[in-house]
Formats: structure tokens, sequence, C-alpha cells
């Protein structure tokens, strides 16, 4: 697997190098098509990094879709809401317009929520799914978007969107996802953890890279452009070579 890693001191700059090279790949995009396409993550991680990339200069909001690799089945001002924070933190701040936000449903049935996004992504993309920049985290237990271990989702291979869990499993709350073949449709994929209790993971991660063990959810990301890990120093100690 040929995914590029880049070890920053910190947390917080892993949320600046998240927010950068997002920017960066945003503008781009911007010099070779008229509308440009963003697939965000949840989670806490990316919070600073989006309020950071709201700042970005020369980024025309208006020219940039919106959407999300994961939901949470809350309604869409909940705390838990993926979308609440993309809102408080990206979306409000660079004025992103409503009709570039394309959220996932939150407030219905798992079934009906993940028909309803599927149907929204054939209306924008057709058969033609591309995501310009695609943001992924990874919880301490590999898993990444909601695509959790040991999970139905991870085989959902004829869908775009399926129920990342299954009805209330433990204190975890239930989601929708993105499949692993519809988040290989993207240019630039960023994967961004940060903290010690994500080390084994990663450890994991690394080992699967390599061809020793299956490793969890995340490992099996592939995509048809770049991936590349941005992580601390706390999950990379020991790791890799920086
Ligand atoms: C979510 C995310 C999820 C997240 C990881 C890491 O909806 O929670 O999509 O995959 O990226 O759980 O979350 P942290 O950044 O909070 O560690």
């Amino acid at each position: 697997m040929n995914a590029e890693i880049v070890v920053l001191p910190t947390k917080q700059a892993v949320a600046e190098a998240l927010a950068d090279r997002t920017a960066t790949a945003l503008r781009a995009a911007l010099e070779q098509k008229n509308r440009v396409t963003l697939c965000l993550t949840g989670g806490s991680t990316p919070v600073p990094a989006y309020e950071r990339l709201a700042q970005a200069e020369g980024i025309d909001w208006g020219r940039v879709h919106v959407f999300w690799g994961d939901e949470r089945c809350v309604p869409p001002d909940h705390e838990e809401s993926n979308f609440a924070m993309a809102a408080r933190t990206l979306l409000a701040p660079a004025e992103v317009p409503e009709t570039n936000v394309h959220k996932m449903p939150g407030v219905c049935p798992q079934d009906e929520g993940a028909a309803v996004y599927e149907q929204a992504l054939e209306q924008f993309f057709g058969d033609d799914l591309w995501f310009d920049v695609l943001h992924l985290g990874m919880g301490d237990d590999g898993h990444t978007a909601s695509l959790f271990p040991g999970t139905d989702a991870l085989g959902v291979t004829d869908r775009r969107v399926t129920p990342g869990l299954a009805p209330p499993s433990a204190n975890v709350r239930e989601r929708l996802t993105l499949t692993f073949p519809t988040l290989m449709q993207a240019g630039l994929c960023l994967v961004a953890a940060a903290g010690a209790d994500k080390r084994e993971a990663f450890s994991d991660v690394l080992d699967a890279y390599d061809g020793e063990g299956d490793g969890p959810p995340v490992a099996h990301v592939r995509v048809e452009g770049d991936l590349i890990w941005l992580v601390d120093a706390a999950l990379a100690q020991g790791l890799t070579d920086d």
C-alpha cells in the first residue's frame, strides 16, 4: 500500500496540516474545474482544522460542494451531529452556499437515511462520483468514517451508503457511512489521527500495509489518487522512521 505518512509534532499541528493541505488541493482543483467536491469527516480532530480552513485565502466556496463520509443518526443541530460541527466551524464562517451543502440525513431510520443519501449522490454525480478531497479519521479501534470492526458495512460493495452500525450497539450511536468502494473515488485522501490511544490501531495499520495481518477497517481504505496520513508524534512514536 503506497500511503504517505507525515508525522507532525502535535495534534494541533495535525489539524493545521489538514487545513493547509486541503486548501492547497482545493485551490488547485478550482484552477482546473468549475466545481470541486470535498468530503468531510466527523470527530474532534478536524474541529480546529475546519476553523482554520474557513479562513484560508483564495478558495471560491461558491464552487465547492461539501459531502460527508458518515453521520450519526441525530438531528442536524444535535451536539453529536457531524453536520452541526462542520456548520459551526467551516460552513458558516466560510459562507458555503446552502445549495453546495449535501448533508447526510440523520433523523430517520438508518436504511431510509441511506437510501435518501444514495439518491442525493446519484442526483449530483450520476455514475461519476469523485471527491477531489476526502477527509477521514481513525478511532482507537481502527474504524474510519462509520466503518466499524466486525460490522456488515465493511462488506457492502453494491451501494454507496449503508448503515454504519447495527441498531443501538452498546454506547455507540447508530450511524450512516459511505462504503469502501465509494471512499475509493477520491483524488486526495487525508487521514488525520492523533493521540497515544490510537497507537495500537496505527501499528496494526502499518503491519497490514506490510502484508502482516488484515488490519482494522481504516487499513482497507484505497483511493484512486493519493492517500496521506497526518499523524502526531504521540501516535507515531516508535512506529515510523520519523
Ligand atoms: C465520526 C468520524 C469518525 C472519527 C473517528 C476519530 O463520525 O466520529 O467520522 O470516523 O473520524 O472516530 O474521531 P476523533 O477525531 O474524535 O478521534
